[in-house]
């Protein structure tokens, strides 16, 4: 069998990312940066590889000696401006400090959990609501966000799941580079935008059996197919930073990885900025067991690529020694340096260190930043079911029973790293539906707690339940049981909320689960009984408001799952874009499945409804050969057949029937979020090109192999018009 090489189109995006990264090289800048390097002590370069945790007074000396070249978790114009005043004006080469924070999903202001903010399917607004975290974190004095997340996560046990995009490697990529386009803005050097840092370089969340920190062991297909294009495309956008990870990735720490710091970052993809340490990564490559003293994890790694050491002082302890006993050369600390003084002096700290403290006040949580949180909280809602039509509720409706531990909850809404985030900024559900129907219709209780309860005031909730017209159930997860160091053994609703559910349920009223949880969570029961289920994961400070609001039709839900729901923890890990098998499973015994439970998930990838339907039709598509590129054209036509505007997202994707290594039954290779009026029909094209379609060989060589794809276009990864088109190879 031939191979398509595509020779010509790798030779464009290796020049997309040369230029991405490119910009990062400035003739005048790698001037200034030489002629610093030159000044410098051994001291004083190992310090700019230093980042510690929060000041103190006991910090002074050492930034005045020019030993601490960054801080993170320090936070707000004035206290950064008057530790950034030490370096500046009290050290010998007046080196500024780069400060660094989680902004996640927002500083102050806080947006959707990212993974909530990947059901939008929409880059545009990811960009906005990034652009406007910058904006509040720069105001603050923050230079440096340790963000985008863009672990593909395949395991909803594994909490971090919540802070990242989800299962595909499309969709987190395409959502990766909108996060840093909207960190970073036109240019770093803009005192409103932050420089990014992708994050956990590589496979973190390839953790064994979903349990943080653990061991990744995959192929190199995988990692390069699977693990590694957010990061690809996170870095061709032109990400300034790169954090390495916790995890070993098949034998070897990616804190101490030659090959992924090295090899794939550096030489292959051309990354020009620094890598930076996850909290004290370094120091823990002894627990790994692949270094016996914190020197020899030094040396480890910054041989392999890591330039600043968060946390772990190992740096800062050992890399003097190494030098003076020729381990380390002055020349391999040198070039960490400058990549860190390249990015100090791309974002402009040498002639602005500080930041006007007038700024803060009038940036965080402005009308503006509330207003768009609201939006991106409404597009983040997903619609999981709707019998007959239940939602949304008529605002005349005479009462209804707002229940659930997390109803009238502020905290919790926040989700994982919510930076700034303060309970007092949330709107709770209860407070967005009192602010649309009057309050005496409205009765609420907790009916129990996230994770413990009793059984009386479960009755409670019984009792209010049985009076009124409809029931509107909030329960999920509290913040802190998902991100970091948060993985479950199983995804049930904890405590008393089963329960809860099945007594109001039992009460005949007419019930809406409103689920609000950072992963995706087991409820088979609920999605067979329950007549309407909303997914609002944490949607942060607007929560309240934009639930309220989809609740009574004031918006149209659209919102589409970037994860797989699986119907009991025993199926995972399952994901939409597995392989085939040489057993499909079927009514015959010896296929692959269970005896126990279908393999099919409980809400599949790319899945959400609607108030109003969408008719997809006519899909055509056309291969387009010039002399140099073939392309791929797909068009298909969407038709608002409701009565309601709505948005839809359209999806496509492809197979590759027949190659020489197995491929997955269906990839997603692109997506459009579209709103359409009643009756309006709008044509929906996509364009593809041959190099999207190849894949990693046995040799490890990507290659585009011709034959027959399958193509589908429609509104989930189980729906839509099946098309196909075939590659020659002449
Ligand atoms: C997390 C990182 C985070 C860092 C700094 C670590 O524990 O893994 O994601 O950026 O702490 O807060």
């Amino acid at each position: 069998m031939k191979f398509l090489k595509f020779t010509l189109p790798l030779f464009l995006i290796c020049t997309l990312t040369l230029t991405a990264q490119n910009s990062l090289i400035n003739p005048d800048i790698e001037n200034r940066i030489e002629s610093l390097v030159q000044q410098m002590t051994l001291d004083e370069k190992i310090g700019q590889l230093h980042q510690v945790s929060g000041y103190n007074e006991n910090l002074k000396q050492q930034i005045q000696q020019g030993k601490i070249g960054s801080f993170l978790n320090v936070k707000g114009a004035t206290a950064t401006n008057e530790i950034q005043r030490i370096a500046v004006e009290e050290s010998r080469l007046k080196i500024p400090l780069i400060f660094g924070l989680d902004v996640i999903h927002g500083y102050r202001t806080i947006f959707p959990i990212p993974l909530g903010e990947a059901s939008s399917w929409d880059p545009d607004l990811v960009e906005r609501t990034s652009a406007m975290a910058a904006r509040e974190a720069a105001a603050s004095g923050i230079h440096w966000t340790f963000a985008p997340m863009v672990d593909i996560a395949r395991d909803p046990r594994w909490g971090r799941i919540a802070e990242g995009h989800g299962e595909d490697p499309y969709l987190g990529s395409v959502l990766a580079a909108a996060k840093v386009r909207g960190f970073q803005g036109k240019s770093l050097n803009d005192p409103f935008t932050i420089v990014a840092c992708p994050k956990h370089y590589v496979a973190y969340g390839g953790a064994q059996a979903g349990r943080d920190y653990h061991a990744v062991d995959i192929s190199i297909n995988t990692l390069r197919e699977i693990y590694l294009p957010p990061f690809k495309v996170a870095v061709d956008a032109g990400a300034g930073t790169i954090m390495s990870a916790f995890n070993e990735l098949n034998g070897v720490p990616t804190s101490a990885n030659l090959f992924t710091l090295t090899q794939i970052l550096r030489n292959e993809w051309g990354f020009q900025g620094f890598v930076v340490s996850d909290w004290n990564s370094i120091g823990e490559l002894l627990n790994h067991g692949i270094a016996a003293t914190p020197a020899e994890a030094g040396i480890k790694a910054l041989l392999a690529g890591v330039d600043m050491d968060m946390m772990g002082f190992v740096y800062a302890n050992n890399l003097a020694d190494l030098e003076k006993q020729g381990i380390i050369s002055e020349k391999t600390i040198d070039e960490a340096v400058r990549r860190i003084l390249r990015i100090k002096f791309q974002l402009g700290l040498f002639e602005h260190p500080f930041i006007n403290p007038e700024f803060e006040k009038t940036t965080v949580l402005s009308k503006e930043n509330l207003a768009l949180a609201r939006e991106s909280a409404q597009k983040s809602i997903v619609l999981l079911k709707n019998d007959n039509q239940l939602l949304p509720l008529n605002k005349n409706i005479k009462s209804l029973a707002v229940i659930g531990p997390l109803a009238d909850n502020r905290h919790d809404q926040l989700g994982c790293w919510h930076c700034e985030g303060k309970d007092i900024d949330v709107v709770t559900v209860l407070e967005g539906i009192q602010s649309k129907i009057p309050t005496e219709k409205i009765r609420y209780t907790k009916g129990c707690e996230v994770q413990g309860g009793s059984e009386k005031e479960i009755l409670k909730a019984v009792e209010i339940a049985q009076n009124v017209e409809a029931a509107i159930l909030v329960v999920g997860e509290s913040a802190d049981m998902s991100g970091e160091a948060a993985s479950r053994s199983s995804l049930d609703l904890a405590g008393y909320q089963k329960k809860l559910v099945k007594a109001v349920y039992e009460t005949g009223t007419p019930t809406v689960v409103v689920l609000m949880n950072g992963r995706p969570l087991t409820i088979p029961w609920i999605a067979e009984k329950i007549p309407a289920i909303l997914e609002t994961w944490q949607l942060g400070v607007q929560s309240g408001n934009a639930i309220a609001d989809v609740i009574f039709g004031d918006y149209n839900p659209g919102g589409k799952l970037p994860v797989t729901f699986p119907r009991t923890v025993g199926q995972v890990p399952i994901f939409y874009n597995h392989k085939n098998t040489g057993r499909p499973s079927g009514s015959d015994k010896f296929t692959s499945k269970y005896l126990d439970v279908p393999v099919t998930p409980l809400f599949p990838f790319g899945y959400g409804l609607s108030y109003t339907k969408f008719k997809f039709s006519n899909l055509k598509v056309t291969v387009e050969k010039t002399d140099d590129m073939t392309k791929i054209f797909a068009g298909v036509e969407v038709q608002n057949i409701g009565d309601r505007i709505g948005d839809e997202i359209v999806q496509l994707y492809v197979q590759d029937v027949v190659a020489s290594t197995t491929r997955p039954v269906k990839e997603l290779k692109r997506f459009r979020r579209i709103s359409l009026e009643p009756n309006e029909k709008k044509k929906v094209e996509f364009q593809l090109n041959t190099n999207e379609l190849g894949f990693y060989n046995q040799n490890l060589e990507y290659v585009v192999e011709p034959g027959v794809f399958k193509i589908w276009v429609g509104p989930s990864s189980v729906q839509g018009l099946e098309g196909s088109f075939e590659l020659t190879d002449n």
